[in-house]
């Protein structure tokens, strides 16, 4: 079979180089891809946006599964218009997709479905949204409610501070993202993500990851996509995700499905683990970037038989995804200046590192030299019988990158670390 990647990151680095190892994929494509996604795959050059175009191209190669790694060709509805043409893919319908694409559809459904999540109010409206502010309390969350790359998420401390954030998104300052806001309790508690993987009718737990979302040491600074993250996480005990499951992840898919709007593909839950128990705090209609690279150095079964039986809706006959008992953490290497405007071009050696997988998030080849070409240029992963060792073994890979203008955390898993010290 061949398979048609869509994506250009570390997450779609990953994913490659888990679906070239099936022994069902003959040619795997990458769209864009990258120069590490080229030792996987074959880079080509497709206009996502233009439906007709990648269509065209999946019926020439005889394309038998589409994978689209990013949320926005979902939410464009490209999985729509190659299933019209019969292409097999995984990832949600454009409908299904607004799990990620409105952060209003989200909580209404969790209103409907019971889901346990903060209390909120969605306003389409400036002056009622200013209005109704001072029953949320302080502080306050203030999201915009469509699509915006990770940073309409304003959690305001004062009240002025609502009030800028509220004239902001109305003002346009998160372009159509903002034309609606959601505003939300705060919630207080330990944050993890969990993953499911549908078809719409079955589901099966696929894991679970905790990132860093902060630049800096000790997370602080500005926010970021993610600097590092690690699987699974522990604080997510078995019970814990049992509840998950039971009182989130199912509630889901049985109501999309009821509603006429089944959701298949990876439903990617990010939780709020509080005293009353685990809250959703929103969901991604995709892998997380960097989690999927930690996911994927755990996951040990076929990776393009497992998507390919989502893609079919034959879930419930495929074996059930199995992943290492070792812990996976990667650290995010990335250029000067993110989360702000990161320096371009700078040249990388990577070294070998056999202990190490290195992903590429964002590279390009200039003139026969590997250079940074984006905020987030490496994912640089490691395995390990603890989160310890498998911090060891990736920092003394990070060490032995030559990347000059590149940057990363040093303290990446350190919430696990120090309870593995207190064990
Ligand atoms: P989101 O893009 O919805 O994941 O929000 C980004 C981040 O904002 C989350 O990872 C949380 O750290 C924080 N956040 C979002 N909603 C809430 C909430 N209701 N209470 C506390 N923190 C929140
Ligand atoms: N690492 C966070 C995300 O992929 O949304």
């Amino acid at each position: 079979m061949n398979i048609l990647l869509i994506g250009s990151g570390g997450r779609e680095h990953a994913l490659a180089w888990k679906l070239a190892q099936s022994p069902l994929c003959d040619t795997l494509y990458a769209a864009p891809g990258n120069p590490g996604i080229a030792q996987s795959a074959r880079c080509i050059t497709l206009d996502v946006t233009d439906h007709e175009a990648v269509i065209a191209f999946a019926r020439e190669k005889g394309i038998g599964l589409v994978v689209i790694g990013p949320e926005a060709p979902l939410v464009d509805g490209l999985g729509d218009s190659l299933r019209a043409f019969g292409v097999p893919v995984f990832g949600p319908s454009a409908s299904a997709a607004r799990l990620e694409g409105s952060k209003g559809f989200t909580k209404d459904l969790c209103t409907r479905a019971h889901i346990p999540t903060a209390a909120y109010a969605r306003h389409a409206d400036k002056a009622a949204a200013l209005a109704d502010l001072a029953r949320f309390g302080l502080p306050v969350v203030i999201k915009a409610d469509g699509l915006a790359a990770g940073k309409g998420v304003i959690i305001a401390e004062t009240a002025a501070e609502a009030e800028a954030a509220i004239e902001d998104m109305f003002g346009g300052g998160f372009g159509d993202a903002g034309a609606e806001v959601v505003l939300e309790e705060f919630m207080v508690g330990e944050e993890a993500s969990f993953f499911a993987l549908t078809d719409g009718r079955s589901v099966v737990p696929f894991g679970s990851a905790q990132d860093h979302k902060r630049v800096g040491d000790g997370d602080t600074g500005p926010n970021t996509g993610g600097m590092g993250a690690y699987s699974p996480a522990p604080v997510l005990t078995p019970a814990l995700e049992a509840r998950v499951m039971a009182e989130i992840i199912v509630p889901t898919v049985e109501t999309m499905a009821a509603e006429g709007n089944p959701y298949s593909g990876v439903l990617y839950a990010g939780l709020m683990l509080t005293e009353a128990g685990p809250k959703l705090i929103e969901y991604n209609c995709r892998f997380g970037d960097p989690e999927c690279q930690v996911l994927m150095t755990r996951f040990e079964g076929d990776l393009a038989a497992l998507l390919l039986a989502i893609a079919d809706g034959q879930l419930a006959e495929a074996e059930a995804p199995e992943f290492s008992d070792d812990s996976a953490l990667t650290i995010v290497m990335a250029a000067k200046g993110y989360p702000g405007t990161p320096e371009k071009g700078g040249a990388i050696h990577l070294p070998e590192t056999p202990e190490a997988m290195i992903f590429h998030a964002g590279t390009a080849m200039k003139d026969g030299v590997l250079v940074a070409n984006g905020g987030r240029v490496l994912n640089v992963t490691a395995r390990g019988e603890t989160v310890t060792q498998a911090q060891a073994r990736a920092y003394a890979a990070v060490d032995a990158v030559d990347f000059p203008s590149g940057f990363c955390r040093r303290d990446i898993g350190w919430r696990e670390v120090a309870r593995e010290k207190g064990a």
